[in-house]
């Protein structure tokens, strides 16, 4: 078992460059599928996510190759089948996508209930009505969802909420069918841009992705593609937190400065100094910070996906800063491991209350899911003495080399073998 070891309160100096997008990786890998050719997939973030996935599609016969550590070529010229069984997706929540790419490809589609992230239910009903609106039928029986069509058949579809999964899925699933789909209340997440993109690369017909009406005009076959996958927002938004934690100068790089912005802001407001380049952000931080109210929104609002690092911060703001969770019903699950590290949070609901405290300190916690994990290290940075914390599968699940990207600004981390915790 590991865990990382952080020895805190040392200041962050120098560049840090960002990875591809986890969640636009984990719908383009399955969307690659539907397409007759190879498909090379550039600035591949190296997590665990995408090695669960890839696996995944190895076991049907899927050629996936990586030609250098950050590339990967898929060949689904030789799959053999539409099945994706638990044990090969229990470790991964967006497993959900190779129900729109199977169904897209194959007009059926066998894909056990995701695992992934547990925070609260994660339910895929909007997934569901959109397979069901372009004409397919499904059950769901011991775990497994099977979805099944004669001819998938575009459709109007209106969301309940902006579902980015339910948005995704409706869009590769409908790239392969009859006529015209017609997504609204459509999530506008920059993966969700960057999977229509991808999509369009390959013959797709998506046009308003980014807009809340996204409308897809199916065609009968996909072709391979070369694509550089987009810049990870939430890994970007994680390192410019710790650095606003930590105290320093840190620039990261390869990022798309428009996605920071709703971070970016409220770093500002809480005192730290932001320059915007063309693709990269220095921030600049004393580590005095002040409070400030977060609501996490769909895009392009506050990411839930930055809502623990941000807590993180908040614990060490000059007063009381009010935090609410929009997105997730259950996403406080760290918050008590945050309190072994000194932070004085109370919450009520879907709102947290954190009273910012003099000075973190270090101890011995674990992470719950992989913002969490995140959160923690971010914690870990600006607390006093050793903080040890485990269960960071789920930090791998999304961070490429974690500990390497912060020593390099000058955080004393290590990945340390263990069978204490
Ligand atoms: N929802 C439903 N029914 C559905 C789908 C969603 O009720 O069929 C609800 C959810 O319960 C939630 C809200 O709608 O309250 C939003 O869920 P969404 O479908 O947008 O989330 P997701 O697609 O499952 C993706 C990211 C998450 C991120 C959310 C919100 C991927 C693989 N995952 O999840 O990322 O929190 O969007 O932005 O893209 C992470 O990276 O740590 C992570 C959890």
């Amino acid at each position: 078992m590991e865990h990382l070891v952080i020895n805190g309160q040392k200041q962050l100096f120098g560049d840090v460059f960002i990875s591809g997008a986890k969640n636009a990786v984990v719908a383009i890998i399955p969307a690659a599928i539907m397409a007759n050719g190879k498909c090379v997939i550039e600035n591949l973030p190296n997590i665990e996510d995408v090695t669960s996935l890839v696996d995944t599609l190895t076991n049907i016969g899927v050629k996936c190759e990586f030609t250098e550590e950050n590339t990967l070529i898929v060949d689904s010229s030789n799959i053999t089948g539409y099945c994706a069984a638990y044990e090969s997706v229990r470790k991964i929540r967006a497993s959900y996508y190779l129900m729109g790419a199977f169904l897209g490809r194959f007009k059926k589609a066998e894909v056990a209930m995701p695992g992934g992230c547990n925070f609260g239910t994660r339910p895929i009903d909007q997934h569901l009505k959109g397979f069901k609106a372009l004409g397919a039928e499904y059950t769901i029986s011991h775990g497994i969802v099977k979805l099944s069509a004669e001819k998938l058949v575009g459709s109007n579809i209106y969301l309940d909420m902006p579902s980015v999964g339910a948005t995704i899925n409706i869009m590769l699933a409908a790239s392969m069918a009859e006529g015209v789909t017609v997504i609204e209340n459509a999530a506008k997440e920059p993966h969700i841009v960057d999977t229509a993109n991808f999509l369009n690369m390959l013959g797709a017909k998506v046009k308003g992705a980014g807009t809340d009406v996204i409308k897809i005009t199916g065609v009968s076959e996909l072709h391979g593609a070369e694509y550089m996958i987009i810049p990870d927002q939430i890994e970007a938004g994680t390192y410019m937190i710790a650095a606003a934690i930590a105290g320093g100068d840190v620039t990261v790089r390869n990022v798309i400065p428009k996605h920071m912005d709703p971070l970016s802001a409220k770093l500002q407001d809480m005192g730290c100094v932001i320059y915007e380049g063309d693709d990269s952000i220095r921030i600049v931080s004393t580590g005095n910070l002040r409070p400030t109210n977060v609501k996490t929104m769909t895009y392009p609002g506050f990411p839930t996906d930055l809502q623990p690092q941000m807590t993180a911060l908040l614990c060490i703001a000059d007063g009381t800063s009010i935090l609410t969770e929009n997105v997730w019903n259950n996403r406080f699950q760290y918050i008590n491991e945050l309190k072994r590290l000194g932070g004085n949070i109370t919450v009520e609901g879907r709102v947290a209350v954190v009273e910012g405290v003099k000075q973190l300190m270090g101890a011995e916690v674990n992470a719950t899911d992989l913002r969490a994990g995140a959160a923690l290290v971010i914690a870990g940075l600006a607390a006093k003495g050793t903080t040890t914390i485990g269960n960071i599968k789920y930090i791998d699940r999304g961070y490429e080399k974690i500990e390497e990207k912060l020593t390099k600004i000058g955080a004393d981390i290590k990945r340390v073998k263990s069978e204490r915790i």
